[in-house]
């Protein structure tokens, strides 16, 4: 595929199809041009967003079991080929491809066979058995309820489960009530720093949704025609937004009080940065006075910003925010 060849009567279709945000019974990719399009471009930009869940999970020092893959609902593929880039291809020895389309299946298997020589990649029209690792990405605001069972079952028979969803309020919504439902069964990962009920299920933050924002890579400004499929397909591709979910069989311990999971952006003031954070104590919204904690306040202005930030106020915080402020960022 190259940029001239690129369908674009398919990337309408299906943008208008996912921009509907609903529900869909009966399988929409119709040939090859449809995926090799979809990967080309739109899966590039999901992509993106696993390079961001990848790089956190390699920072937290999180790896997934050794054991086979399952990409559930995997179109052309790209969640499950991220995962096996960042933690090779011996560590899962066989992927396996679920999607309700064989024409999907197929053409992930091909492109993970291209891939990963070597590896042992097949279709799995059934999606039951995860076994091993468990990735699903970008499948929870189209599936229709009556098929929400089996995805589950596959959730359950796995030992590790990646979900990358867009950042959307529903999306992530719908994903903190999965997580509610799996918590006692699996320890959680990411994003989470804690395996109790999430901060955001109370009535009062019905509002507000955990989403992370991922980088865009620097090609993508610097190619011309990138630019150019962002104007015609009408997608903002500095904008990345994302919700996702790390559970794990294996035991993972909290996060230490003073650790916040810093969600969104952050509004950056004159005096303070407002930002929502979780924490194990609560999911809230905290100011970051610069005076009193200027490295921390001067992090938060970077986009997107960290992944984590010192809790002010918790015991030492303050103390080691002082030692490690840059003197030329007060005043
Ligand atoms: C938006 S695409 C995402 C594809 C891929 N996971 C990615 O991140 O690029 C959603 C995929 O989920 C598949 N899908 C939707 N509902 C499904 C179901 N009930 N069973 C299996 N696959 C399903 C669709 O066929 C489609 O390939």
């Amino acid at each position: 595929m190259t940029w001239e060849e690129l369908d674009w009567a398919a990337l309408d279709r299906l943008r208008a199809l996912f921009l509907k945000s609903e529900p869909v019974k009966e399988p929409y990719w119709r040939n090859e041009s449809d995926l090799a399009s979809y990967d080309f471009t739109y899966a590039q930009r999901i992509g993106w967003k696993w390079d961001a869940v990848l790089a956190e999970l390699g920072r937290l020092g999180w790896t997934p079991p050794s054991g086979p893959l399952l990409d559930w609902g995997c179109g052309s593929g790209v969640a499950s080929r991220c995962v096996v880039d960042a933690f090779g291809a011996e560590r899962f020895g066989r992927v396996r491809l679920h999607d309700r389309s064989g024409l999907a299946m197929s053409f992930a298997r091909r492109r993970a066979a291209g891939r990963f020589p070597g590896l042992d990649v097949s279709m799995d029209p059934v999606g039951e058995e995860a076994g091993g690792t468990l990735v699903v990405s970008h499948v929870l605001n189209e599936l229709h309820q009556d098929d929400l069972p089996r995805l589950m079952r596959a959730v359950r028979s796995a030992e590790c489960v990646l979900w990358v969803e867009p950042g959307t309020h529903p999306v992530s919504r719908g994903l903190i009530a999965l997580r509610e439902k799996l918590r006692e069964e699996f320890h959680v990962v990411a994003p989470c720093p804690h395996r109790g009920a999430c901060g955001l299920l109370p009535e009062a933050r019905e509002r507000d949704w955990c989403h992370f924002f991922a980088k865009t890579p620097t090609e993508v400004f610097t190619d011309g025609r990138w630019a150019r499929f962002g104007q015609r397909a009408g997608v903002d591709l500095r904008s990345l937004p994302y919700s996702w979910l790390v559970l794990d069989r294996r035991p993972v311990s909290e996060w230490a009080p003073h650790r916040a999971r810093v969600l969104g952006f952050a509004e950056v003031f004159k005096p303070y940065a407002r930002v929502d954070v979780c924490h194990v104590g609560a999911t809230e919204r905290i100011d970051v006075a610069k005076r009193t904690h200027a490295a921390v306040y001067k992090s938060l202005k970077a986009t997107p910003p960290p992944p984590e930030i010192p809790l002010p106020g918790v015991e030492g915080v303050e103390k080691a925010e002082v030692d490690e402020a840059d003197p030329a960022s007060e005043g």
